[in-house]
């Protein structure tokens, strides 16, 4: 009976996660989505520490769990209370990590109990007596496995474990390091031959699988030979990657989180865990297909960890030329004055924390006549959707921003474009300069508009560390300054007019 509770409440966490999931496609929604599924996996945990049985027997060892529950709890609260918008990426990419560790640690005790009980596969964990199941109604229903069932069991549950073990891990060592270089802890580092040394060590760790399904027996000292591949491969693949492609490198981090818990909800039979696994993993999956294709990398560069940081032997170009400034006062008649205005927020807007003062500017000048817009990169920020969550806070109207190929279409037409804290997403390197970095990543060409007007603090480079030749341009006024003191200065100077 507890089990078919057990399966009742585990369907009605997935139906939370499908609806919470849906309710996160709008900024309105999300807040509610997000408490609902959270909600859907607290009842998920708990009905599975309270109902799960097997072999008659429930789960003890409670003083453990509610321990470790409450340390966490107390821990991730601290953390998501204190940290700031800014660091937002670095903590998701941590939170991450530890999902990833999470599964990694359900493989190394599954495996472990392989080694005690039998030191033979015997294909005990519920997820395969399932598949024995769904295996004998292909085989004229037969009630008892055959024994070739029951070996493609056995060796089943030992895949799982074992890619459970390597994508969590890899997912854990891998986000850990993507968490110090978004700190900005380490650099950027690859060794020599670093493409060869990623493959062999991807290679290498299928070898091991095949090998130790292959052994029969479960055996913890050569499974911590592949532990140890998958943290030099996680720490390998993730290490070079450079600058502006960091984006990717997270949602597909994020993507392998998903899937190692899949292989924990399959072990446990607990379909809560595998459709949250699923959600994860497709979800993450998606984003990496759409970060490729914004900042037009291929995913099997990503995988081999080839991309980013400078090209061997290559250097950027040179960036050189005069910059010119505006005044307050001109920057807020150049506004004033224009029919079509652009907004290009950008890193510098969410650390300024401009957003409402960004909205209120836009607001004046639209009651003055003005069109205002904003356009979106897909990768402004530090991470997916960043301006997007800013504006909204701010209650900047959804139609009023544009994605990058919308926008770019606009922009020929546009009398001034407001660059606000962006850089790397308005680089014309990227289209112009073949040993950039970023060349090739598509970007607001913002150079073709009539007047470009530039807020920052100061000549400082982006995410990315390269020269922007945009600030050098006919076109081009710097207004240097702080994103919010700026706004505030150039509101109340647009007012005055
Ligand atoms: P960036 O290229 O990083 O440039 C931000 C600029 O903001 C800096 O040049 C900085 O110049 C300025 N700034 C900082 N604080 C400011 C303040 N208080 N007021 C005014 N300006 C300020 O930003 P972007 O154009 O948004 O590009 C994002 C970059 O991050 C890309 O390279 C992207 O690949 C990478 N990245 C993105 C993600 C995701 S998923 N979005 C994740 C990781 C990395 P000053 O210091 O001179 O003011």
């Amino acid at each position: 009976m507890g089990v078919h509770i057990l399966h009742f409440i585990y369907l009605i966490s997935s139906i939370t996660f499908i609806l919470g999931l849906k309710m996160l496609s709008n900024p309105k929604t999300a807040q509610k989505g997000n408490l609902i599924a959270a909600a859907g996996m607290v009842l998920g945990i708990f009905a599975t520490i309270f109902l799960y049985e097997k072999d008659g027997e429930h789960l003890g060892n409670f003083v453990w769990i509610f321990g470790g529950m409450a340390i966490g709890t107390i821990i991730g609260t601290m953390m998501a209370k204190k940290v700031k918008m800014t660091a937002m990426p670095q903590m998701v990419s941590f939170f991450n990590g530890m999902g990833g560790a999470c599964a990694a640690i359900i493989s190394i005790v599954e495996y472990n109990r392989l080694a005690i009980n039998n030191t033979s596969f015997d294909g005990t964990s519920v997820g395969v007596e399932a598949i024995g199941k769904l295996m004998s109604l292909f085989n004229g229903g037969a009630t008892t496995p055959t024994p070739a069932m029951d070996s493609i069991s056995m060796h089943l549950e030992v895949l799982a474990i074992l890619l459970g073990l390597i994508i969590g891990t890899v997912s854990f060592t891998g986000s850990i390091i993507a968490y110090l270089k978004l700190e900005g802890k380490i650099g950027d580092k690859s060794l020599p031959g670093q493409q060869i040394i990623n493959i062999g060590l991807l290679l290498g760790m299928l070898v091991l699988i095949g090998w130790l399904i292959s052994l029969g027996y479960a055996d913890m000292g050569y499974i911590s030979i592949l532990i140890g591949v998958a943290v030099l491969y996680g720490v390998l693949f993730v290490l070079p990657i450079g600058g502006a492609d960091m984006p990717v490198v997270i949602s597909l981090l994020n993507s392998f989180t998903g899937m190692a818990a899949v292989f924990g909800g399959f072990l446990y039979n607990n379909q809560a865990m595998l459709t949250g696994g699923i959600f994860v993993g497709s979800a993450g999956t998606i984003l990496t297909i759409l970060m490729c294709k914004a900042m037009n990398r291929s995913l099997t560069n990503v995988i081999i960890g080839s991309f980013g940081g400078n090209k061997a032997g290559s250097e950027a170009r040179e960036v050189g030329g005069s910059i010119k400034e505006i005044s307050m006062n001109d920057a807020a008649v150049l506004s004033f004055y224009s029919q079509k205005v652009i907004i290009v927020p950008g890193y510098g807007l969410a650390v300024a924390q401009a957003q409402h003062t960004c909205h209120e500017f836009e607001k004046t000048l639209e009651a003055n006549g003005v069109s205002v817009k904003y356009a979106i990169h897909p990768v402004a920020g530090r991470m997916p959707g960043h301006m997007n969550v800013l504006l909204a806070e701010a209650d900047v109207q959804y139609d009023k921003l544009l994605e990058m190929e919308q926008a770019n279409e606009e922009l020929a037409t546009t009398d001034l474009v407001l660059v606000i804290g962006a850089n790397d997403v308005v680089n014309p390197a990227a289209k112009n300069d073949p040993a950039s970095p970023i060349y090739g990543m598509p970007i607001l060409e913002v150079e073709q508009a009539k007047n470009i007007i530039i807020l920052k603090r100061g000549m400082a480079k982006g995410y990315a560390g390269i020269e922007n030749e945009l600030f050098y341009a006919d076109n081009t006024r710097m207004l240097f300054g702080d994103a919010k003191t700026t706004l505030q200065n150039l509101l109340t100077e647009v007012k005055s007019l």
